[in-house]
């Protein structure tokens, strides 16, 4: 593949641009931040916001400033957001994301084009074998035309293998699936490339991590993948691997990972650790033990991961304990809020930031 010099100049900018803006907030102590560390290695760092957290929380997104070089939406760029009626599309919040990325030299990466979740009623309701691609082609060409030179990256599709729903390839049987068959990948990633030729064009999925059957099976579904849609001449480039990992697992495999990293960069593919986190709901209550196994977890998956020279850089899914997902989706027993992020509630570096300064540092520079 291509290096990426708009891309990589980009994160050049992103730099520079941290250091002048931490001088504009000079109540923020503590020196550089993951970014900056990142690209000493010629990587890049950054977190999902939520548009609340935009629009109100301004202690939150100066730590954003400080700490990242890139940023995406946990939502604002899915369905969901922008297709509120079928003949409209509302680009507000994804829109207000873009401007504070450029304000701050950041790299924004599109969160997604293609998933099963986060869609409109009236599309689940009204999608058929018929109509789906002329529907699907349309809305990327205008996302992704709209969003065109403000996305470096694009998950153009979000979370399609789910090998035990027995379907092709390993596709997962989603509503997509249902309507155009496995050729809705192939549709997705050529109206993306139509709409704006630069951006990296990704394929993001979970369950890539561990080195138990279930994961192992997915990373073999996902490089047959990954082959065919190359074979066919589908313009993917990219695999974004979510990394939603869990701290009380063991059966994180270093050697596993290290090969699946080098078997997607022999298809000429680049990765990208999209959505970071460490949950702790099966850890003790005692914060200080959460956060040292957090730590040590991130730690062994980055050392892994960040050996690849394909390996591009990390994005984590919030940068905050203020906000994450998994306090809805996977409440702790207690009750006490989770400590999956880089930075506490309070916004201050945990050890989870020092494993990832840490690992950033140890790994081989990429060229
Ligand atoms: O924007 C509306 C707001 O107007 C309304 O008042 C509010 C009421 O609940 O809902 C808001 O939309 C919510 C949206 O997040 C923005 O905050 C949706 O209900 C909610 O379902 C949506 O949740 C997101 C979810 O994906 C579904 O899109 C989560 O924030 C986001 O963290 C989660 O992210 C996923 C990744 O895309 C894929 N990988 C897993 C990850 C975690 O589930």
């Amino acid at each position: 593949m291509t290096p990426l010099p708009r891309r990589a100049a980009l994160l050049g900018a992103a730099s520079m641009m941290g250091a002048a803006t931490i001088s504009d907030h000079g109540d923020l102590p503590g020196g550089s931040g993951l970014n900056e560390r990142a690209m000493r290695g010629n990587r890049f760092y950054g977190a999902a916001i939520d548009h609340r957290i935009l629009a109100a929380d301004r202690p939150y997104m100066a730590q954003v400033v400080r700490e990242c070089g890139a940023v995406t939406a946990e939502a604002a760029f899915k369905w969901g957001a922008i297709r509120p009626k079928p003949g409209s599309f509302d680009f507000e919040h994804a829109d207000k994301l873009m401007a504070f990325a450029a304000r701050h030299a950041m790299m924004v990466r599109g969160h997604t084009l293609l998933w099963h979740e986060d869609n409109p009623a009236w599309l689940v309701d009204t999608l058929t074998p018929a109509n789906a691609e002329c529907l699907l082609v349309a809305h990327i060409r205008t996302v992704a035309g709209h969003c065109r030179n403000r996305v470096v990256h694009w998950d153009v599709a979000n979370e399609v293998l789910r090998p035990e729903d027995g379907k092709p390839f390993g596709l997962r049987d989603t509503l997509w699936t249902r309507a155009m068959g496995p050729e809705c990948l192939d549709a997705a990633f050529h109206a993306c490339a139509a709409a704006d030729p630069t951006a990296l064009r990704c394929l993001n999925d979970y369950g890539l991590d561990y080195g138990w059957d279930g994961d192992e099976r997915k990373r073999e579904a996902m490089l047959a993948l990954l082959a065919r849609l190359r074979a066919r001449g589908v313009p993917v480039q990219a695999l974004g691997t979510q990394a939603h990992l869990d701290a009380a697992i063991p059966a994180l495999s270093q050697a596993k990972l290290a090969r699946f990293c080098a078997d997607v960069a022999s298809l000429g593919l680049k990765i990208v650790i999209t959505e970071l986190d460490v949950r702790d709901n099966q850890l003790p209550a005692d914060p200080a033990v959460r956060d040292a196994a957090v730590a040590s977890h991130a730690r062994a998956y980055l050392d892994a991961m960040l050996d690849s020279p394909a390996v591009l850089g990390v994005l984590s899914w919030g940068l905050s304990d203020r906000r994450t997902w998994l306090n809805d989706a996977l409440p702790r027993d207690d009750k006490l809020p989770q400590r999956p992020l880089p930075l506490d509630d309070q916004l201050r570096r945990k050890p989870m930031w020092q494993a990832m300064v840490d690992a950033f540092a140890a790994a081989p520079p990429r060229a």
